[in-house]
């Protein structure tokens, strides 16, 4: 079948644009469509070559699918073997390396090319003709691992060279690696698929290139990073190093843009220095910068010693990761009750620091790595982060380890306030249950039950807080109805009207709706509708306190794991103790608080049924919903205009005509107060 004209030309403009932003997206760290487009180019691009597979070349995007999957790899021989380099892990090696270079020269000041020591995994990669034809891995030096396949699929590796004068031959070598916010990707995908999770960049770039199915490398979102060339012929004419990656650079290899040239020893102290500051916002993980003679020639004449070339050094950064034993696990108890596992480690230097504790995250985290006290293990610390355990090395393991299992490691109570610790059914972390008790959750109970949606105290914001329970002015929340004028002007910062503002909203948060007093106890998965419906369903918090899983459930969208919420909550006695000081009058030494719901109805004692109201104007302190709630839990309907039928009319200020009609017909009319008594005296 003959190609149309068309067909080609589309076909090579489609090529070039994907090529395009390939290196947009791998060597200038800034794609410029999204993956939806990029992947719709692609996918023109396939169904052309599908139609006239005589448009098929071995260069083509859409050969990086991935083949057959191998039983093995073969081994291929290196032209010329691939070396490692020498390191220097402190100023005074590095001057002794420069002292040597120079030396060696007879130069006072030596020029180097400087760039990032890469984090990933060498490679070799072989172009004939300005065509991949093969790749390996580093293996012993002499012989690597045949990846062509895999490496085939890297979209950040050019399948043809891009010049006019493509050369019989060029071997390329570098760094096969993972961007860091593709291995984050990577990760998040593999746990939302139950599969394996990656240490770190390096593990992952690692993992994926060696695979024997190079349809799974294709998946796998892997770069490259060129860093010298190998075999050439003809080789290039360049006089330096830094020259020789502007070359490859020019046929579309990726080269690191962080890469630089400097004059001696000041030059790449300098340099080390600010590549170690830049290194948090870099893309790729780095573990240290590579110096080279910059000029080739002289690089030639300094050679080789052993197996690392003289004119070359990695200056490393201090490790990231490093052995230690744990000596303890203990726990912490953060501002939201969750209680997370932390080792305590034999002093090691990691990073540039002395870690003593690894966090452990959760008991998920801890199975899966098999933590044990005892255990030497594996630290990193990257950038700010909290040093974490990366594995264990389990053929160091004490004879007599156990298994650490958290809630029974700590009886299942928290640590801080001896409430009941438990999992809940959907939840990795273990919590403290008692919320409003528990001294590490102070704050955040205080903050929450002042919040607007909940008891709306105006004035108690995060600063306040903060100061009355640093002071120990508030310990629970009783203790913030206890306040007066002389301890709260005596605060930082808090003058007299501030004071008593705050004491008002205080005063006027005594009286509250039941469905926010439950909604400001801060229960775990119940939020401000969840409370309204438990409110409305059970009438009375005594009857919410005493309902069962069953009772819970009856109530609409509360299922399993909110009823399992509340249960422990209110089985709890630390915070049912806290809500009976809360709701216990002030003579009684309680902080007064009248739930407008608590004392009037429940379920099953409904002694208004029958009656009918009607609502108008603004009552003082009930809104009108609360107002009908309350009527509805004892049984009255609420209707919206007055008739002969309306039994009560409950007026506010501001009343309209409704107040008028009610009078002509000489219906009762109720205040807030006697709608109060009246509700209480049916209960
Ligand atoms: S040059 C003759 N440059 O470090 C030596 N290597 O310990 C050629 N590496 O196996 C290596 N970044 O995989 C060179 N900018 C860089 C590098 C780099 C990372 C790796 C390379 C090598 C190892 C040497």
């Amino acid at each position: 079948m003959t190609v149309p004209a068309a067909a080609r030309l589309r076909a090579q403009a489609l090529r070039a644009e994907i090529a395009r932003h390939d290196t947009l997206y791998y060597q200038l760290d800034a794609p410029e469509v999204p993956d939806s487009e990029y992947d719709r180019l692609f996918r023109e691009l396939q169904a052309l070559e599908t139609d006239y597979p005589a448009l098929m070349t071995p260069d083509s995007p859409t050969m990086r699918v991935g083949g057959e999957a191998a039983q093995m790899f073969a081994s291929l021989v290196h032209r010329q073997p691939m070396l490692s380099l020498n390191n220097a892990f402190d100023a005074e090696e590095l001057a002794a390396f420069d002292r040597r270079v120079r030396e060696v020269l007879g130069l006072d000041v030596v020029e180097y090319a400087v760039e990032p020591k890469f984090d990933g995994l060498a490679i070799s990669i072989v172009y004939v003709n300005g065509q991949l034809v093969q790749a390996a891995t580093r293996g012993d030096s002499e012989r690597g691992e045949d990846v062509t396949a895999n490496v085939r699929t890297i979209r950040a590796i050019p399948l043809l060279l891009d010049t006019l004068s493509p050369p019989p031959l060029l071997e390329v070598r570098g760094e096969v690696l993972m961007l860091k916010r593709d291995f984050e990707y990577l990760n998040q995908q593999q746990q939302s698929r139950g599969g394996k999770l990656f240490a770190n960049p390096r593990n992952a770039a690692a993992g994926s290139l060696r695979q024997l199915d190079s349809k799974i490398t294709a998946k796998r979102p892997l770069s490259f990073m060129a860093y010298a060339i190998g075999a050439a012929d003809p080789v290039p004419p360049m006089v330096t190093h830094s020259a020789m990656m502007d070359h490859l650079a020019s046929m579309r290899l990726p080269v690191a843009s962080e890469r630089g040239v400097v004059a001696g020893l000041e030059g790449l102290l300098g340099y080390y220095q600010r590549i170690g500051t830049e290194r948090p916002a870099l893309p790729y993980e780095i573990d240290g910068v590579v110096y080279k003679v910059n000029n080739l020639r002289q690089q030639q004449e300094l050679g080789f010693v052993s197996r690392a070339p003289r004119f070359a050094l990695a200056h490393k950064f201090p490790a990231q990761e490093a052995l230690t034993v744990i000596e303890a696990i203990e726990v912490q108890v953060g501002r939201t009750g969750v209680i997370t596992p932390v080792a305590r480690l034999n002093p090691v230097f990691v990073g540039g620091v002395t870690v003593t504790n690894a966090t452990l995250h959760n008991q998920d985290e801890i199975d899966r790595k098999d933590i044990r006290v005892g255990d030497t293990v594996s630290v990193r610390r990257a950038g700010d982060v909290i040093p974490e355990v990366v594995r264990v090395l389990s053929d160091r393991r004490p004879p007599d380890s156990t298994p650490y299992k958290l809630l029974s490691a700590i009886n299942q109570r928290c640590p801080v306030c001896g409430s009941h610790a438990v999992r809940l059914d959907d939840e990795a972390a273990i919590r403290c249950t008692g919320g409003l008790y528990c001294q590490a959750q102070r704050k955040q109970a205080l903050l929450h039950f002042a919040s607007r949606r909940a008891m709306d105290v105006e004035g108690l914001g995060d600063k306040l807080v903060e100061q009355l329970v640093d002071s120990g002015l508030v310990q629970r929340l009783p203790d913030l109805y206890r306040l007066d004028l002389a301890t709260l002007t005596g605060l930082d910062r808090m003058g007299e009207k501030s004071a008593q503002n705050l004491l008002d909203a205080l005063e006027q948060s005594r009286r509250v709706g039941l469905g926010r007093f439950i909604f400001a106890l801060g229960i775990r998965n119940v939020g401000v509708s969840t409370a309204r419906d438990l409110s409305r369903h059970f009438g009375t918090l005594q009857a919410l306190i005493q309902a069962d899983a069953v009772a819970l459930q009856a109530v609409p969208d509360v299922g399993p794991v909110v009823a399992e919420s509340l249960l422990q909550f209110f089985a709890e006695a630390h915070n049912r103790d806290v809500l009976e000081q809360l709701c216990k009058t002030r003579e009684e030494g309680g902080a007064g608080i009248v739930l407008n719901q608590a004392t009037i109805s429940n379920t099953n004692v409904q002694t208004l049924t029958g009656k009918t109201f009607v609502l108008t104007g603004t009552l003082p302190t009930l809104s009108r919903e609360e107002a009908k709630e309350m009527i509805e839990n004892a049984g009255g309907k609420v209707v919206g205009s007055v008739s002969k039928k309306t039994d009560y009319v409950v007026v506010g200020e501001e009343a309209g005509s409704k107040l008028d009609k009610a009078q002509v017909l000489g219906i009762a009319l109720l205040d807030e107060d006697s709608l109060h008594a009246l509700l209480q005296s049916s209960f």
